[in-house]
């Protein structure tokens, strides 16, 4: 059994690690009483992330007491951050493997029988082994692909570049084979990822790489849908706005993560960008792409945030209007520099500015969920609806999801929803008939 935490990257490793694990031999349990291999793909951005997973590790005695065969092994960024303390600490755990040693699995099970604590990691990614073939999709019809792995950007507050490691990016041919094999196996929707999608390119020598990677893969056949995560605002040309908005497959899916609105606050984070950059390019956004889909990413209580600074992050959320947004308080990553910056803010402060912040966003969200109401979109059936099973939920292109009644066959299909009703981030519809029919 493989649980995941943590963004689209390690959703994207654990696409790998279940085609490797299928190679040999494995299949997936449902529940842990059933696994002989209990493996966690692991997040570190946020404290709260660490305390629960080993919380629940320990919580797997009694399986590990009862079955002298489990393994149990964590792999993905805590892995990789708290390497002395996983091999050590955690006698439950078997092995441990960072987000760049993906390929090692097979290998460290085939050791782990001799009963010694094994831990594999590799400071910087490759695409080694990484091919089409090689991973196992939720859904059959829908792929993210890792165009660029690792981060250098180093945001004070972030502990992703230390675990994952420098930019690579993959190079444009390779991507095209992976892409054209996937879509041959029935593949219709990518969603390209990395930390800074627009800096796609820049460590082998492209220039507006990313935006030449959108326009090969507009020529790939059998490719219907298009999403990019995570673009960052720095990075994003206005120039590449206006490149993408020619191309059909790219939806209309702008995740562009602020963290905040205050330029004293983006100063301190380094993000390299003002709040009046941002707002230009929300602005060009909006202007070139029609029907436009934002969200974003915010921190609160960022150290050194003044109420003023806070209050400049409430506004520029109430002028962007986002769709929706990842809202977080700031939790201190030892190592990063923000951890050492004086002025931390207290615990009750910070969860008191998220909680007006969020208050905010879920009034927008509505607002701007109501006005979809009564349009209709194509749909990309996903699945059946978690709530009740006889209900299908898809996606439409700006990327949120619509639940409707309809038949399981439609599933991995594009079809016709007219939104009925709306609540905060799901709304619902009803099916149309084929069009032309
Ligand atoms: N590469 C992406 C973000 C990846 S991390 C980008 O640059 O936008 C996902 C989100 O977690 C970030 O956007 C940020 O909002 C949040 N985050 C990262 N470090 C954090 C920290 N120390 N405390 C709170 N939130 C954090
Ligand atoms: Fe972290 Fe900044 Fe890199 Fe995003 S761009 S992963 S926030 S260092
Ligand atoms: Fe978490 Fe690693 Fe992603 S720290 S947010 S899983 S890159």
């Amino acid at each position: 059994m493989l649980t995941t935490f943590g963004c689209q990257m390690n959703q994207a490793d654990s696409q790998r690690l279940r085609g490797l694990l299928a190679k040999i031999g494995y299949a997936e349990t449902e529940t842990e009483e059933d696994a002989d291999l209990i493996l966690f793909n692991t997040c570190c951005v946020r404290q709260h992330a660490e305390q629960r997973l080993i919380g629940r590790i320990q919580s797997l005695i009694n399986h590990k007491k009862r079955n002298a065969n489990l393994i149990i092994g964590v792999s993905g960024c805590m892995a990789q951050n708290m390497q002395a303390e996983m091999l050590e600490a955690l006698p439950l755990v078997d092995l441990v493997f960072g987000p760049n040693d993906i390929e090692e699995l097979p290998l460290l099970l085939q050791k782990a029988a001799n009963g010694k604590t094994l831990g594999s990691f590799v400071s910087k990614g490759s695409f080694d082994g990484d091919t089409a073939d090689g991973i196992i999709l939720s859904r059959p019809f829908s792929a993210m692909v890792n165009i660029i792995r690792g981060c250098t950007n180093f945001c004070s507050y972030c502990i992703v570049p230390y675990v994952r490691g420098p930019e690579v990016s993959r190079p444009m041919p390779e991507l095209k084979a992976y892409i054209s094999d996937l879509a041959a196996s029935g593949v219709t929707e990518i969603t390209l990822l990395g930390q800074n999608v627009n800096a796609y390119g820049r460590d082998i020598g492209l220039e507006e790489g990313f935006t030449q990677l959108l326009e090969m893969i507009e020529e790939i056949d059998g490719i219907r849908w298009v999403r990019f995560m995570t673009s960052h605002p720095r990075d994003f040309s206005l120039a590449a706005i206006k490149r993408i908005a020619r191309l059909r497959k790219v939806c209309e899916q702008y995740h562009l993560p602020v963290q905040s609105g205050s330029n004293h606050v983006l100063e301190l984070m380094k993000r390299g960008y003002s709040r009046e950059k941002y707002l230009a390019l929300v602005d060009a956004v909006r202007e070139h792409i029609s029907n436009a889909c934002l969200s974003t990413d915010i921190i609160c209580g960022f150290p050194g945030e003044s109420a003023e600074d806070f209050n400049d992050t409430l506004e520029l959320v109430a002028k962007v209007r986002y769709e929706s947004a990842f809202m977080y308080y700031y939790s201190p990553r030892p190592g990063t520099e923000a951890a050492k910056m004086a002025d931390q803010l207290s615990e009750e402060e910070k969860k008191d500015r998220l909680a007006r912040l969020i208050e905010l966003q879920n009034s927008i969200s509505l607002e701007e969920s109501r006005k979809l109401v009564g349009r209709d979109y194509e749909v990309l059936v996903e699945s059946a609806a978690a709530r009740d099973k006889n209900d299908l939920v898809g996606k439409i292109r700006s990327g949120r999801s619509v639940n409707f009644s309809g038949d399981k066959s439609l599933i991995g299909r594009y079809v016709r929803v007219r939104i009925e009703q709306a609540r905060n981030w799901t709304l619902s519809g009803k099916l149309l008939p084929p069009e032309g029919a």
